[in-house]
């Protein structure tokens, strides 16, 4: 399908066949919500399931649910207060708003516009006598204001406890830290995850279920020990990636690089070891949920695009409709978050690092004489002997003067060294309380989802018509199996089709029953929403000797195969988990000639 077109094709199948569509349409809509239907509900559901599997289960990580409001104190300590900022330029004309740097980006060959301060994105909208997408005003004169996206409200009654929409989950996480390193035993390295919805009042949501205002994330959040914790790389040493490095961007014939994880994380590409796991988790899973690896690519941010927390990141990238979307990103957050909760909040956001054998160190210490400081500093007194221990630990060599010159509340106080009683101290310490560090894969869902349905879209011709058909992978496919008796009207095809339906569903599939209108236009039915497999219950199946058979008609090629009835669940648990291919069910049972 040509370039431009996907999205729209795909929005209107979307919206006919229940995968996703603009809520509250009854009220005139508004921009940036989407309400998922039967299909996408169930699609969005699978490839949640499928995450969870991959990331939470697989990699025995601890998975939480978090509330969705926080209070303010969280996105004050968080950083997303002061700078969780987009670039917003308004209209004069219609009064329509607009992201300065996508606009930036959509008319130049500029591609991190998002790096320009408000004032440069207003000189560029000059530069580039850039309209209103909306009514085509001029926009050059209009100011660019950096505009917050989190959703504000009050909780509970008044204004006194201001809250926000969480804009990441990671959040609920990082403020859990403390209950959580009890439940893992203080032990690093852990992770924890967790999938729910994160909010963010976009400027100018776009591509539907691309940006959207509310949207479903999957976030890991690794907690290590950056002087000890290394990855175990050699299950995904050998992954294959095509890699875009910042350098590659940043030069004029910038190119892919096709390596390995290995290879990658040895040769420094990919600085962190705990990153280039998690790209190769990522490389495999998306490849067994059926995204199309030809048009993917792990991108990392150029150095003014990286977020306030990140020291590092990579994102995942789809391509849909000629344009790259970011639909993850893997980021090394360093200390940040637990620091920052830290220092705001009133818990331990460090974890105690048992040495491996005691450690004899030698400490600075003090013993401030109070009987002196109290007459000469009076209410001061406690704020210097605080801060004599502090200058201590921090420059012991102070102590060799025979003053030190304090900061007190922002006040220069003199003191004489004797009076602070300095020595140094031999001590034994078993371990130290340090500060985690992050790495934290952070998924979209609806880009996902979205990507999948892109990638999956499909259209070719069946006996001289058209079809339109959605090659989604069996394990995600929001159904998983048509059930069609042949013809209404004989009880007994009848009663056979309704207990493969029932003995199916009992089995845990997705089942469509189906007996009206024409075979091929029931297939049709199940092409457009990606049923992988179809069971046709016929006379053939029931006369004569024999097990009772029925026919499986594989979605993408339209193959038949005859199978006895008994054999289905099982054949279908071997199908959509991936370990038994329709070949290998066409080899053990006799083909039909479509
Ligand atoms: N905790 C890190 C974090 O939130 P992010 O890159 O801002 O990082 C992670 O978001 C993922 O969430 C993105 O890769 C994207 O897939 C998804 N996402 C972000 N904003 C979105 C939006 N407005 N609509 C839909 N998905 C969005």
């Amino acid at each position: 399908m040509s370039e431009g077109t996907e999205s729209a094709a795909l929005a209107e199948l979307a919206k006919r066949r229940g995968f996703f569509f603009g809520s509250s349409e009854a009220y005139g809509g508004v921009g940036g919500f989407y309400t998922y239907g039967p299909q996408g509900a169930a699609l969005k559901s699978n490839v949640e399931e499928a995450w969870r599997d991959r990331f939470a289960v697989q990699e025995g990580n601890l998975e939480i649910e978090a509330p969705t409001i926080m209070p303010e104190p969280v996105f004050e300590a968080s950083g997303h207060l002061d700078g969780f900022d987009d670039m917003l330029v308004e209209c004069a004309e219609c009064g329509e708003s607009h992201r300065a740097d996508h606009l930036i980006e959509d008319n130049s060959e500029l591609e991190d516009a998002e790096t320009l301060s408000p004032e440069e994105a207003a000189e560029k909208i000059a530069d580039l006598g850039l309209v209103c997408p909306n009514c085509g005003a001029e926009l050059a004169g209009q100011s660019v204001e950096e505009f917050n996206l989190m959703f504000g409200t009050n909780i509970g009654p008044g204004s006194k406890t201001p809250g926000y929409l969480r804009p990441e989950t990671a959040q609920g996480i990082f403020v859990e830290f403390p209950r959580i390193k009890e439940y893992a035993r203080n032990r690093l390295p852990f992770g924890v995850t967790q999938v729910g919805r994160a909010y963010r009042n976009e400027i100018s949501p776009r591509k539907n279920i691309v940006r959207t205002r509310e949207f479903t994330q999957a976030e890991l959040e690794q907690f290590i020990d950056p002087e000890r914790d290394e990855p175990d790389l050699s299950s995904v040493e050998d992954v294959e990636v095509r890699l875009y490095p910042a350098t590659e961007q940043q030069d004029d014939d910038g190119d892919y690089l096709d390596t390995t994880i290995g290879e990658a994380v040895d040769e420094g590409i990919i600085a962190n070891g705990w990153v280039g796991y998690y790209l190769g988790i990522a490389q495999e899973w998306y490849e067994h949920i059926g995204v199309d690896m030809e048009r993917f690519r792990f991108r990392q941010h150029l150095p003014g695009e990286l977020a306030h927390y990140a020291a590092d990141c990579w994102d995942a990238e789809s391509e849909v409709d000629g344009d790259w979307i970011e639909i993850a990103g893997f980021a090394y957050r360093g200390d940040y978050d637990l620091s920052k909760h830290g220092e705001h909040a009133d818990d331990d956001f460090t974890v105690f690092q048992q040495y491996d054998e005691p450690k004899t160190v030698e400490r600075a210490v003090v013993d401030p004489d109070m009987a002196t400081l109290g007459p000469e500093f009076g209410a001061q007194a406690a704020d210097v002997a605080e801060a004599l221990e502090t200058l201590a630990e921090r420059d012991p060599d102070a102590f060799d003067a025979d003053e030190v010159t304090l900061d007190i509340d922002g006040e220069a106080v003199t003191v004489d060294t004797d009076v602070a009683n300095f020595s140094v101290e031999t001590q034994t310490e078993a371990g130290e309380h340090i500060t985690p560090h992050v790495v934290e894969p952070s998924f979209g869902v609806d880009r996902t989802v979205y990507t999948l349905l892109v990638h999956a879209y499909e259209q070719d011709e069946v006996d001289g018509e058209a079809r339109t058909f959605l090659s989604l992978s069996p394990t995600i496919a929001p159904t998983n199996v048509g059930v069609f008796p042949l013809v209404s009207n004989v009880d007994e095809l009848v009663d056979l089709a309704d207990d493969v339906a029932e003995e199916l569903r009992a089995a845990g599939f997705a089942v469509v029953y189906d007996d009206s209108g024409s075979i091929g236009r029931r297939y049709r039915r199940q092409d457009e929403v990606g049923t992988p497999f179809c069971v046709t219950i016929d006379r053939d199946g029931i006369e004569g000797a024999g097990d009772t058979t029925v026919t499986i008609r594989e979605r993408d090629t339209g193959r038949q195969v005859r199978v006895p009835v008994d054999s289905l669940v099982e054949t279908f648990v071997g199908l959509r988990a991936g370990t038994t291919s329709f070949d290998d069910v066409l080899d053990a049972n006799e083909v039909v000639e479509a």
